[in-house]
């Protein structure tokens, strides 16, 4: 699907060239809103990279003499591609029956404890090949990039025991080999206990610690280590366990926390250095007291909320006004959020948090860089970093969460070249 970068790209006279230039390290408080536009601006790239990022007038020769293929964008805004920093791509079918369980009045801890939920999804898993799960997980990613994602990491989570979990890591290296997207593949070790582990968790935990752990890293399957830390899930102290173990090996943490229950798993996740604690719905006044303080990104996940049909959302107001740097990601997954549109994300972060746009638009580019660690090469405009950008049919930025549940994304440049366009 990339077509054969051309060496050089010539963006000229966006109405809005959303930069988000901006000093090392994840937006805080007032700095969320700053996104560093350039009116009537351009940029322009060469091979895979940003050359110059500028108001059209100071490019155009430059622009010439390069003979850069030009695409006029006026009246468009231009943007970093989303880096959506929490998806659950892999798995083998909806769960559309929970769904509509939900619907009828069930919850979704009471589908997961008669055998629905996660557990489900691990039976399909089990059937599927290699080669099926990422075909399956392909065509996903072709609709991440025409909504204008270009950085998106995965989880496995869906396998249950050591094998399976191993099976799905393989396939995130299929689809690595040739997706025009980047993945960031995360071990999520510790999800739900397999029903053959039912009252034996200590020893499920003794299989992921001593095998699975040991072969992911050596066979360099994953970057993070993530586990459900939560009421129904794993506890705070079966997470550390996981941590401590995932971090001999080099896989750095992140962590599902205060998601269905507080736990004290957004404190485990700051103690253990996790990249990010995500979903955070159930904080204490003095976690997100203690997450502002932290270099944890805290990653909300509205996408979840909204399927689930619930009432309340994450408190991103209080964590912004705590100076937390807050980052939104879809949490793509069948069971709790089945959307791989990060525009949707922001509206519901407008509408339902209260996020300002500018705000919404920094969560979900460059702090969502910082939450995987690569906001030294994406996340943002700026000369020397990797030309992932997107071209949005509306002039100003306000429109992209405020037209909600359409995809205002006409081109998906990965890497220097077009991956999409419409
Ligand atoms: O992020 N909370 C745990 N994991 C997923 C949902 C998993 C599932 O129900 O399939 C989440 O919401
Ligand atoms: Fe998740």
């Amino acid at each position: 699907m990339p077509h054969a970068s051309p060496t050089s790209l010539f963006f000229r006279n966006a109405a809005q060239l959303i930069t988000l230039a901006g000093p090392p390290g994840p937006r805080r408080g007032a700095a969320l809103g700053e996104l560093g536009i350039i009116p009537r601006g351009s940029l322009l790239t060469q091979g895979e990279t940003i050359l110059r990022v500028g108001p059209t007038r100071s490019l155009e020769g430059q622009a010439l003499r390069l003979r850069a293929e030009a695409f006029d964008c006026r009246g468009r805004v231009v943007m970093p591609g989303f880096v959506d920093s929490h998806t659950h791509l892999i798995f083998a079918g909806s769960r559309v029956k929970d769904y509509e369980l939900r619907l009828r009045g069930k919850t979704y801890e009471e589908i997961a404890r008669a055998g629905g939920g996660i557990q489900s999804s691990a039976q399909k898993i089990r059937k599927a090949g290699v080669l099926f799960l990422a075909q399956l997980a392909r065509k996903f990613l072709h609709q991440f990039a025409a909504h204008g994602t270009t950085t998106i990491e995965v989880k496995s989570g869906y396998g249950l025991e050591v094998s399976q979990e191993l099976k799905i890591l393989r396939a995130i290296r299929a689809l690595q080999a040739d997706a025009a997207l980047d993945l960031v593949p995360t071990l999520l070790a510790a999800h739900a206990l397999p029903a053959s582990f039912r009252g034996r968790a200590a020893q499920y935990l003794e299989e992921v610690v001593r095998r699975l752990i040991p072969a992911v890293a050596q066979q360099g399957l994953a970057e993070f280590i993530d586990c459900f830390c939560d009421r129904g899930a794993f506890s705070v102290e079966d997470c550390r366990r996981v941590f401590d173990a995932g971090r001999q090996f080099g896989l750095v943490p992140r962590i599902h926390a205060e998601q269905l229950s507080r736990t004290g798993a957004a404190r485990l996740g700051i103690e253990s250095g996790a990249a990010s604690a995500d979903h955070l719905d159930k904080l204490s006044a003095a976690d997100i007291r203690a997450l502002a303080s932290s270099n944890v990104v805290a990653t909300l996940l509205p996408g979840a909320n909204f399927h689930l049909g619930l009432k309340q959302y994450p408190p991103a107001r209080k964590l912004i006004a705590a100076g937390a740097a807050v980052a939104l990601a879809t949490d793509f997954n069948p069971g709790t959020s089945p959307t791989l549109n990060m525009q949707f994300i922001m509206s519901l972060a407008c509408t339902q948090m209260r996020m300002t746009p500018a705000e919404a638009i920094a969560a979900s580019t460059i702090n969502g860089a910082c939450a995987l660690g690569r906001a030294e090469c994406v996340g943002s405009l700026e000369a020397g970093k990797r030309a992932d950008l997107i071209v949005m049919e509306v002039d100003d930025y306000r429109e992209i969460p405020y037209y909600f549940a359409v995809n205002h994304c006409v081109t998906t440049v990965k890497r220097g070249g077009i991956v999409y366009s419409r």
